[in-house]
């Protein structure tokens, strides 16, 4: 098939290379001109595992382009993907702007004796598919066309995987060839009964329903962290009994510093932002929030207790800013708000991350110091707050640590260090949930 796919973020990008991969002829359209310049070279803008390997393959073997040109590919498609941004607007829903500059623009280059189907990547409010159908038709009356959903699951850090190796994809259309065309191209990644076919509305709900669960997953998690802290039980054991009961499953079990990253945060506020707007008052999910946003600060409420005195010339070893390992992406990461409280409070922060420093640099205070050695960062430390549970830290030997710092405080905001071992080596060491 032909596609297009609009938009060369998380979502385009790796769903561009992936369906080139599978033998479609691809072409991934970006307004950015130095992104598309770069992307021709093979250089991808984002560290995903897996990504560039696959994104030279595919150039080699000519079956993904790259243009900033929508009216030199979309016009003979088979199937256009839209896969732009939905940044948060100031009241907490999605903005769609770009979307329908999209829907707009294809309203005026869609020929009217081409079949073709176009998809809602991106994370859309509900009736939005209905809506890029309206913009297009504004433009087009004619326009032989099809708007479905097919929202994407993929995580950040295994993105690839995900594609190759889904739960399940959800086709959300009404209109039966649409419909034939979307299974046809999507088989090769899954069995028919992972194959589930809703209304486009539906498809819609169901990626803020999924995304908006496993949020509130996470923060139920680490509100009865919170209460096992109070009355000395342990999280890990509550985590795994209660995981085992199929019902609830062990996956988004781990208590920690809460969520982050570019769909969580923003896509919990678009579902409360929907609900408002048809007069209800989403309350659960705002408990949701209103946990993680508290969550977050654990390691500086934990500094505060230990040094009653204040914070003040503290040194204090971050480790780890990405949103979680396997990414260079920053969006809502808590290293963020520690970060700025930790200065507000008068400590000297030292912080390190293995693979973001300089994209992290202006979302942080300037009193922060970036390291590109963990060394440097742990050197003195009075404490330790690790924010981001990448393998390198997880793998440092206790010993250098002991050797290498000042103080003896370590704060495992992920619950990734082995507790005994480091109270055993005379470490004052706090978890979340693990008292
Ligand atoms: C998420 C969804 O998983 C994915 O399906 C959707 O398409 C996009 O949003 P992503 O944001 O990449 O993916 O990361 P994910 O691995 O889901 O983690 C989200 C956040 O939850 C991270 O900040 C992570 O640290 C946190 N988390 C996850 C926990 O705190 N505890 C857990 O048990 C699991």
């Amino acid at each position: 098939m032909k596609l297009t796919i609009i938009g060369t973020g998380y979502v385009g990008l790796v769903s561009g290379v992936s369906f080139a991969d599978l033998g479609n002829d691809v072409v991934c359209v970006d307004k950015d001109e130095q992104k598309i310049a770069q992307l021709k070279k093979g250089i991808s803008p984002i560290y995903e595992e897996g990504l560039d390997a696959l994104l030279e393959k595919n150039i080699h073997n000519e079956k993904i382009h790259f243009t900033t040109d929508l009216a030199a590919s979309a016009p003979d498609s088979d199937v256009i993907m839209i896969a732009v941004g939905t940044p948060q607007a100031a009241d907490g829903s999605a903005d769609l702007s770009f979307v329908r500059t999209v829907a707009g623009e294809l309203g005026e280059v869609l020929p009217s004796d081409h079949r073709t189907v176009v998809v809602n990547k991106s994370t859309v409010p509900i009736g939005s598919a209905e809506e890029v159908e309206k913009i297009i038709r504004k433009k087009n009356a004619n326009a032989d066309v099809a708007v479905c959903s097919v929202p994407e699951f993929l995580r950040e850090g295994s993105a690839v995987k995900d594609t190759f190796h889904p739960d399940r994809i959800v086709i959300g259309t009404d209109v039966s060839w649409a419909n034939e065309r979307l299974v046809h191209l999507h088989e090769p990644l899954a069995d028919s009964e992972q194959i589930i076919t809703t209304s486009a509305r539906s498809a819609e709900m169901i990626k803020y329903a999924s995304n908006a669960f496993l949020a509130t997953k996470i923060s139920f998690i680490n509100e009865i962290a919170n209460i096992c802290e109070a009355y000395g039980a342990n999280i890990d054991e509550v985590s795994r009994g209660i995981g085992t009961d199929r019902r609830i499953s062990p996956h988004f079990l781990n208590a920690g510093l809460g969520f982050g990253g570019s769909c969580f945060p923003k896509d919990v506020q678009a579902l409360i932002a929907l609900a408002k707007d048809k007069d209800y008052e989403a309350n659960l999910l705002q408990s949701t929030v209103a946990i993680n946003a508290t969550q977050r600060l654990k390691p500086v409420e934990i500094l505060h207790h230990k040094f009653p005195r204040g914070l003040q010339d503290l040194k204090v070893a971050v480790l780890g800013l990405a949103f979680k390992p396997g990414t260079d992406d920053m969006r809502y990461a808590p290293s963020i708000d520690i970060i700025h409280e930790l200065v507000k409070a008068g400590a000297d922060v030292h912080a390190h991350d293995p693979i973001v420093l300089d994209a992290a640099a202006p979302l942080l205070p300037r009193a922060v110091t970036l390291h590109n050695e963990a060394e440097q960062a742990l050197s003195k430390a009075d404490a330790i707050v690790l924010v981001t549970e990448w393998d390198v830290y997880k793998q440092h030997p206790i010993a250098d640590l002991a050797a290498t710092m000042t103080g003896n405080v370590i704060i495992d905001g992920r619950n990734v260090l082995d507790a005994n071992a480091f109270k055993e080596q005379g470490f004052d060491y706090y978890g979340i949930g693990r008292r």
